[in-house]
């Protein structure tokens, strides 16, 4: 079976790891969350320099892991889209390099398909057709994933990412960085149904609203003012009740629409994948809806949520095994959507990619 050793790079977690096709022979995660913290968020000229430190470290401590040496290894992956410029040259760098050296075959792979093959880390016996809930800093949307490589983005939000919401509304709240985990943490002691925020519905042309997409910039501003509100009347803020309001919101929100589009896709089961995945309450939330309908859950371990190499190296076994492989002279790119993922391994990628 193909044995991998990926490399992620694309944000603030330098990460290697090694994967026989689904199973996690290793997985390293150096983050830089520390680093960053003191910024309030990601600074990328940090990021990549960050990544150089630690990515040879990294490299050898995945190996000595996994028990493994070069010789069985059948190929080198990493991230080049989409991402951080700078780090993301970083990871492709090292395994364009390893590639090389070791006469390996090299794959490049798109961040959130190898956020939607956390999904084989819950059940290796994972068939497509599937619907993925893919919740990240970056990016909310609702995949239909065909194929290895084939997917279709059937909803998303309109602006701000759900993970760029907790981020936030986090630090409105003046909670730490990264905001999703401490809103997490601070939501179990408040009341979900102290305050009724909206739910970022979209209108539709012909009148109605989209059954799929969201907005969460709405939201955001609701908390501001509310928080604005009940700061002129009162010293202390309920943040515990904020924080389970909020997040009882988004929750809602995302698993209304989850189970409307998988119901009428007629798509059985439901993955979830990205940071915002590890959320307790949309864990919840999403078991029991789905339970409810007769839909099944795919709910990966909550460290294969969060960005990491193993879910890169699981997407990259895959199309590996079906001879996907990418050019070395294949660049990075700061954007690229899902639709395009196939142009990684086709033929003209000898062309380099622009790099923004
Ligand atoms: O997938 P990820 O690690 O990186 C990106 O590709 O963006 O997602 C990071 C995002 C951050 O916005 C973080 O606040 C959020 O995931 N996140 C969470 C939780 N853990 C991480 N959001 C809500 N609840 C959590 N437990
Ligand atoms: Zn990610």
């Amino acid at each position: 079976m193909t044995i991998t050793l990926a490399i992620e790079t694309s944000c603030d977690e330098t990460a290697v790891a090694v994967v026989k096709k689904y199973e996690v022979l290793s997985s390293i995660v150096t983050s830089q969350i520390a680093i960053h913290r003191p910024y309030g968020g990601v600074v990328p000229e940090v990021a990549s320099r960050q990544h150089l430190e630690s990515i040879n470290v990294a490299i050898v401590q995945a190996l000595e892991a996994a028990q493994l040496n070069w010789p069985e290894i059948d190929g080198v992956a990493a991230t080049c889209a989409p991402g951080l410029v700078g780090a993301l040259l970083v990871g492709l760098t090292a395994a364009k390099t390893l590639a090389i050296v070791h006469q390996k075959p090299f794959v490049g792979v798109h961040h959130l398909e190898g956020h939607i093959y956390a999904a084989y880390l819950a059940n290796p016996q994972l068939k497509p057709p599937f619907l993925c809930l893919l919740v990240s800093g970056g990016h909310t949307s609702l995949i239909h994933v065909k194929d290895c490589g084939i997917y279709e983005t059937l909803g998303q939000t309109r602006d701000d990412a759900a993970g760029e919401a907790f981020d936030k509304v986090a630090r409105l709240l003046g909670l730490g960085y990264p905001g999703g985990p401490e809103i997490d943490r601070i939501a179990a002691d408040g009341d979900p149904h102290a305050f009724k925020l909206p739910e970022g519905k979209i209108k539709q042309p012909g009148g109605g609203f989209h059954p799929y997409d969201s907005s969460f910039s709405g939201l955001k501003t609701a908390v501001m003012r509310l928080v604005g509100e009940l700061k002129q009347s009162s010293d202390r803020l309920p943040i515990a009740d904020l924080a389970a309001s909020f997040q009882e919101t988004v929750a809602r929100s995302l698993v209304k629409r989850t189970i409307a589009c998988a119901l009428d896709y007629g798509l059985e089961t439901i993955a979830v994948g990205g940071g915002v995945a590890a959320n307790s309450r949309l864990r919840h939330l999403l078991q029991e809806e789905a339970t409810h309908h007769n839909l099944r859950v795919l709910l990966p371990p909550m460290k294969f949520c969060t960005d990491n190499a193993a879910t890169i190296g699981c997407a990259a076994s895959e199309h590996l095994s079906r001879g996907h492989l990418s050019s070395l002279n294949l660049g990075v790119r700061s954007r690229m959507t899902l639709t395009d993922v196939m142009q990684l391994y086709a033929d003209n990628s000898e062309l380099p990619l622009a790099n923004s």
